[in-house]
Formats: structure tokens, sequence, C-alpha cells
């Protein structure tokens, strides 16, 4: 009985372990820290921007007007709003309207006003993180809207 079992069972093993090894190559399991998150808003808007980049340079109007559109929608959503002073609005604002360029430039397949609304947008992305940087150096220990307002108006 014995010399008959156990060649079979070595087939099991054998085929387990292959199966194992198999399965961890093909398809290796994920360990929470790898799974990847969603990207914030902040994080967005950088891929955005970037397609629109890319669109200006291949000269692709489609490209452009998605990235626009898609960047309208971050600044909108209330995630945006992690500081809520009104110079800060001041830039959301500006950034809406060099997106309203932007969406008007590609509309009318005009690659120079493109770019033009493309390097206002820029600057502002800059200024925003500038206002947002120096603000918090200013309030410490932590960024807190009304105190931001009257640093700014005293
Ligand atoms: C109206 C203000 C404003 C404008 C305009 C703006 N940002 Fe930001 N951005 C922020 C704030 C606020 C943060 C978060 C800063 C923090 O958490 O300390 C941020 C963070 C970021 C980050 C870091 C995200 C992360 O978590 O690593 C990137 C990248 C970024 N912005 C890209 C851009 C780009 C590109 C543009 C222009 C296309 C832009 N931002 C325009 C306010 C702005």
């Amino acid at each position: 009985m014995k010399p008959l079992i156990r060649p079979t069972a070595w087939a099991v093993v054998l085929a387990a372990v292959l199966l194992a090894g198999f399965g961890r190559t093909e398809d290796p399991p994920k360990k929470p820290a790898e799974v990847p998150k969603a990207p914030t808003v902040m994080q967005r808007k950088l891929t955005h921007a970037q397609r629109i980049l890319e669109g200006l340079a291949l000269n692709d109007f489609n490209k452009i007007k998605k990235g626009a559109d898609e960047l309208t929608l971050c600044a909108e959503e209330a995630s945006w709003r992690v500081v809520d002073t009104p110079k800060y609005a001041l830039f959301s604002n500006d950034f809406l309207r060099n997106l309203d360029g932007l969406k008007k430039a590609a509309k009318a397949k005009n690659i120079d006003a493109a770019a033009l609304a493309y390097v206002d947008m820029t600057l502002t992305c800059v200024k925003c993180h500038q206002y947002v940087r120096d603000e918090k150096m200013g309030a410490a220990p932590e960024l807190m809207p009304l105190r931001l307002n009257r640093v700014g108006t005293e």
C-alpha cells in the first residue's frame, strides 16, 4: 500500500509547490502599502497641467481643452479651499480666469493664445503656492484663516 500512496502524495505536493510558485510570479500579492492611493485634488492638478503642456507641444487642442476642463473641476472641489482667506479666493479666481482663456483659445484653435494663457495659469500656480507658503510661516503653530486675515490688514 505505502509504495503506491507515496508517489501520488509527492505528486500532489509537487503540483502544489509549482502552482504556488507560478502564482507568485504571475500575480504578486499586494501588501496594503503597495495599493496606490487615489491622488488628492492637489496632486491631480499637476497631471492635468502636464496634459495641457503636452497638448500645446503637439498642437492637440482636444488635449488642451480636456486638461483645462479637468483643472476647472479641481478648482471647484471643496478640498481645493483648504485656505479660507479672501486672497486665496482671489488666486483661485485668477486661476479659473486663466483656464477660461485657455479653453477659449483651444476652441478657436489659436495656439499662441493658448500658450500665453498656459503661461499665465502657471504663474498663478506659483503665486498661489508662494502665498500659501508665506502665510504658513507667519501663522505658526498652525494655519488659522482668521489670524491670517488680520496679518494681511494690520
Ligand atoms: C489658489 C491657490 C492654488 C493654485 C492656483 C494652485 N495651487 Fe497647487 N496647491 C495649493 C495648496 C493650498 C496646496 C496644498 C499645500 C499644502 O498642503 O501645504 C497645493 C499643493 C500642490 C501640489 C502638491 C500636492 C501634494 O500633495 O504633493 C502640487 C503638485 C500642486 N499644488 C500643483 C499645482 C499646479 C501645477 C498648479 C497650476 C496648474 C497649482 N498647483 C495651482 C494651492 C494652489
